[in-house]
């Protein structure tokens, strides 16, 4: 809940090497060799049981594989590329707000978090919820939604770690309290909302391009049914969740790495210049090609990444063996992610010089590295600037 697990097990590795006992049933790693054991196609290990704790069941919480296997299957179809290419002009829509808000405010100094949230809050909500927040109408003011989302961040850690207080406060007496507490709900009861909404005005078979439109549908040429009403409002809700802060925390870093490095901030917008037909083509097909905008995004995850803790997995039969450890059933793991790890990548040495590890030439270089390199030449340096602070997610 302080938002230092990251950095305080990251510290632990560095004393005591690539694994660490968290707990007397949870084991941290940081070496490469676990991560296919723990999250590759073929392993047994599944969600952690913290997984039940964070909300309503949907495809990011099932621990059930194969209950799991079918969410992904009846879902999956909203994620193809020809689905997210149909989506762009929303998405668009809401880039161009975003820059204008921005651009409006440039004389001042400008809360690039708030706004890139704001961005990923709206895309989000056109996207997936079939109407947007309003999150640039409130003059700066994030919408209600948002404070609903940090609440349940913050409530679904405080009951992870501490169920039996959690459970007591509920019994408390306090406005402010128990709304803090219900603020799950309230994520819940807005999806709902959007959803009646949405079936109101556009009915179930409208073709409106949105990722709601398409779960609502099904996927009838593949043969597979829609989820029920109440499915469709939880898996809405929780993609939104998961969709928002990932990706605000990500554009925010990049925007900062760029203003470390000017002249990488020339040479992107360049590339993007001279790959771009018209002001409006910001299509994925454009972009997916651009080298120097994917190793920035690729090098910003790797130095900030979004989600620092890692992904809580638990192991269903002995695995043989991580780092020297043979690992019994039922024992809870985690890989450690943050960029001081290093292990997990080939990446030895920062490309961002704001950001300099431990320097170490005799190992491979970063191939974001390499990439950016060879595309447009050696790597520039920049005077060190305090980093923002990492939101939780
Ligand atoms: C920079 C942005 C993002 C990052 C870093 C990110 C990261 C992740 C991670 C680490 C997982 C694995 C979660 C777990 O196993 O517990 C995941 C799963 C997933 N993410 Fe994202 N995500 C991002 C943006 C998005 C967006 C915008 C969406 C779309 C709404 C999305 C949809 C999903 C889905 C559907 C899954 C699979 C859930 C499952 O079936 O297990 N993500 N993401």
């Amino acid at each position: 809940m302080t938002n230092r697990r990251a950095s305080v097990v990251d510290a632990l590795h560095k004393k005591y090497g690539p694994v660490v006992r968290l707990s007397p049933n949870e084991l941290s790693f940081a070496c490469r060799e676990a991560v296919r054991p723990i999250y590759g196609h073929q392993t047994t290990c599944i969600k952690a049981p913290v997984y039940e704790i964070f909300g309503r069941p949907s495809s990011f919480l099932m621990r059930d594989v194969r209950e799991h296997r079918q969410r992904q299957r009846r879902i999956a179809h909203i994620f193809s590329v020809t689905s997210l290419r149909q989506m762009e002009p929303l998405v668009q829509s809401v880039i161009d707000r975003t820059v204008n808000t921005i651009e409006m405010r440039a004389s001042n100094a400008v809360d690039t978090l708030h706004w890139c949230r704001m961005m990923a809050l709206d895309v989000a909500g056109e996207v997936l919820m079939g109407r947007n927040f309003g999150a640039f109408d409130g003059e700066g003011q994030a919408p209600v939604f948002v404070k609903y989302l940090d609440n349940a961040a913050l409530s679904y850690c405080l009951q992870a770690m501490a169920p039996g207080l959690f459970r007591l406060l509920g019994l408390l007496p306090l406005e402010k309290l128990q709304s803090f507490l219900a603020s799950s709900r309230n994520v819940y009861a807005y999806g709902q909302n959007a959803f009646d909404e949405y079936i109101k005005l556009n009915g179930r078979t409208s073709a409106r391009p949105t990722l709601l439109t398409k779960l609502i549908a099904g996927n009838p040429e593949k043969g597979i049914e829609p989820l029920s009403d109440e499915e469709i409002t939880v898996e809405v809700s929780n993609l939104t969740f998961g969709a928002v802060d990932t990706t605000s925390i990500t554009a925010t870093y990049a925007l900062y790495r760029l203003c470390c490095h000017p002249v990488w901030q020339t040479r992107l917008r360049e590339e993007i210049r001279k790959s771009r037909p018209s002001r409006d083509d910001f299509s994925y097909t454009t972009l997916q090609n651009l080298p120097i905008l994917n190793a920035v995004l690729v090098e910003t995850m790797r130095l900030h990444p979004p989600l620092p803790n890692g992904l809580l997995r638990e192991t269903t039969a002995p695995i043989t063996t991580i780092a020297g450890l043979d690992l019994p059933a039922k024992v809870r793991t985690v890989t450690q992610v943050l960029r001081d790890g290093h292990v997990l990548t080939r990446y030895r040495r920062p490309l961002c010089p704001c950001r300099r590890g431990p320097r170490r030439e005799t190992q491979p270089a970063s191939p974001t590295r390499t990439r950016l390199t060879r595309a447009v030449g050696s790597t520039p340096t920049a005077p060190s600037i305090q980093a923002p602070r990492s939101r939780t997610t």
